[in-house]
C-alpha cells in the first residue's frame, strides 16, 4: 500500500506499508540506489536491526555492478567508551553488513567516535556534518521515538553531541549484548539538526513494537518528547514500514 499524508500541511510523508520486512528492506534499497545515480553522493547511514535487510540488498546491487566510489558515508551514531574493534560498536556494524563488501572508499567513510580523541569526537563531526549535506539519511526509530539516539527531551535545533541512552533503549538493545549491564550508558549523536539538514529521509520501521512510534511520527503533535515528530517538518520523508509496524497509520 502506498499513500501520501500531510500533517498539519507542513510536509508530505511518503509512505510504504508491505507485507514483509524482504519487501520493506527492497524498498529502502531502491530509495537509496536512486540517491546513487548522482555523481557524488553522501548517504546518511543507520545501524540497528531494520536496515540489516536493505544493506543486504545493496550489497547484491554492489555484485551486479553498482559501485559505491562516489559515496561519502556518514553515519547516525555510535556507544561511547566501547573501541571501534568491540563486536557491538556501531563501527563494526557498518564494516560487517555494509562497508566491507562493497568498494566504498575507506577514508569516505566518517562515524562518530565514542573514545572522544579523534577526528570524529563532538566537534570535528559536527564541522565534517555541516560541510557535508546528507543527500539522503536512512532511519531507523526507537519505540519510544527516537532518532539517531536523541533521546525524548532531546532539543530539535541539537547538534553532534553526546547523551545518555534511556532504560528502555538499552533494555532494547541489551539483545545483542551478553547482559544489560554491557550495553553502554552512553551514546555519541547526530543531532536533530543534523538529521534534518538531509535532502531527503528515509525511516524503516517493523514490527508492533514500533506502531506507536509510526504513528505518533506522522500524527503526534510537534513535541520533544517524541524526537520523531520533528519529521512532520522535513520536506521530503519516505516512511517503509511492515502491516505491523504501520497499523495505527492504515
Ligand atoms: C541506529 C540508531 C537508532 C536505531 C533505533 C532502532 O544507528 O540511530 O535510532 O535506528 O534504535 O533500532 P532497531 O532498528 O534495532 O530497532
Amino acid at each position: 500500500m502506498h499513500q501520501n499524508k500531510g500533517e498539519k500541511g507542513n510536509n508530505m510523508f511518503e509512505i510504504f506499508i508491505l507485507n514483509s520486512y524482504e519487501e520493506v528492506s527492497k524498498k529502502a534499497s531502491e530509495v537509496v540506489l536512486e540517491v546513487l545515480k548522482k555523481d557524488q553522493v553522501t548517504l546518511g547511514l543507520a545501524t540497528g536491526s531494520s536496515p540489516v535487510g536493505m544493506y543486504q540488498q545493496l550489497v547484491d546491487a554492489y555484485h551486479k555492478g553498482q559501485s559505491f566510489q562516489h559515496v561519502t558515508s556518514v553515519n547516525l551514531d555510535e556507544y561511547v567508551g566501547i573501541n571501534q574493534d568491540h563486536p557491538q560498536s556501531y563501527y563494526t556494524f557498518m564494516f560487517e553488513h555494509l562497508f566491507k563488501h562493497v568498494d566504498i572508499m575507506k577514508e569516505n567513510i566518517h562515524i562518530p567516535s565514542g573514545l572522544g580523541n579523534s577526528e570524529n569526537s563532538t566537534n570535528e563531526y559536527e564541522l565534517f556534518l555541516q560541510a557535508h549535506p546528507q543527500d539522503l539519511q536512512v532511519l531507523g526509530i526507537g519505540s519510544n521515538g527516537h532518532i539517531g539516539f536523541n533521546e525524548p527531551g532531546t532539543a530539535f535545533d541539537s547538534t553532534v553531541h553526546q547523551i545518555e541512552l534511556k532504560k528502555e533503549t538499552r533494555l532494547d538493545n541489551a539483545r545483542f549484548f551478553s547482559s544489560l549491564d554491557e550495553v553502554p550508558t552512553h551514546a555519541i549523536t547526530m543531532g536533530i539538526q543534523d538529521i534534518m539538514r538531509a535532502q531527503k529521509i528515509v525511516l524503516i520501521a517493523t514490527g508492533q513494537k514500533k506502531a506507536q512510534a509510526i504513528y505518533d511520527c506522522v500524527h503526534a503533535p510537534l513535541s520533544v518528547d517524541i524526537p520523531c515528530t520533528i519529521l512532520q517538518k522535513h520536506p521530503h520523508v519516505v516512511l517503509i514500514v511492515d502491516q505491523e509496524a504501520g497499523q495505527l497509520i492504515k
